[in-house]
């Protein structure tokens, strides 16, 4: 059904949760902590859809000051190399990751769970902890001020337990 299928090219994004649940994430909205949000598209009569149904879904978008996102992270797929958007879904064991601050201060993200951590500015690289590979990168654009797919996750996300699953959408 639409409400649980993943993210796909042309959804808007809108926030997860907070006074703006529901309503399109703008890039004034987006700083260096997580910004929870689902895709949202359309059902087969043409009117919107949040697909919260399927907990693979939930996106985890930042935006960083100019030159910090660097390799691995896709920068054809972020605005303007300073807004990206990742699966939120950890791939250890699909908990939510949340916000973390590395010893140096700096902002990370990290898993409450058994404590993954991950860093936001390369490509959601495992740094810390038991998770065995990035959070997946999900293509994104702004168009009429508005956070929209491009795509489908870059790499395989928690959920799709095989590649040809998650090649499927790609
Ligand atoms: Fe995230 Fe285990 S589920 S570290």
């Amino acid at each position: 059904t639409p409400k649980k299928a993943p993210p796909m090219p042309g959804d808007v994004l809108v926030h997860a949760a907070g006074e703006k649940a529901g309503q399109p994430v703008t890039e004034a909205d987006l700083s260096d902590q997580v910004t929870r949000a689902w895709p949202m598209g359309k059902d087969a009569e043409g009117a919107p859809v949040i697909r919260d149904g399927d907990p693979t879904s939930i996106l985890a978008i930042f935006k960083f000051p100019e030159g910090e996102l660097k390799a691995p992270t896709n920068l054809d797929a972020t605005v303007n190399g300073q807004i990206v958007a990742y699966g939120d879904r950890c791939t250890h064991a699909g908990c939510n990751v949340d916000n973390g601050t590395a010893p140096s201060g700096k902002s990370i993200m990290n898993c409450p769970c058994h404590s993954g951590q991950y860093e936001p500015r390369e490509g959601c690289k495992v740094i810390g902890g038991p998770p065995p590979a990035p959070l997946p990168q999900l293509p994104v654009k702004i168009e009429g001020g508005q956070l929209v797919a491009t795509g489908f996750f870059l790499t395989r996300p928690f959920g799709y337990p095989s590649d040809e699953e998650w090649q499927h959408y790609t």
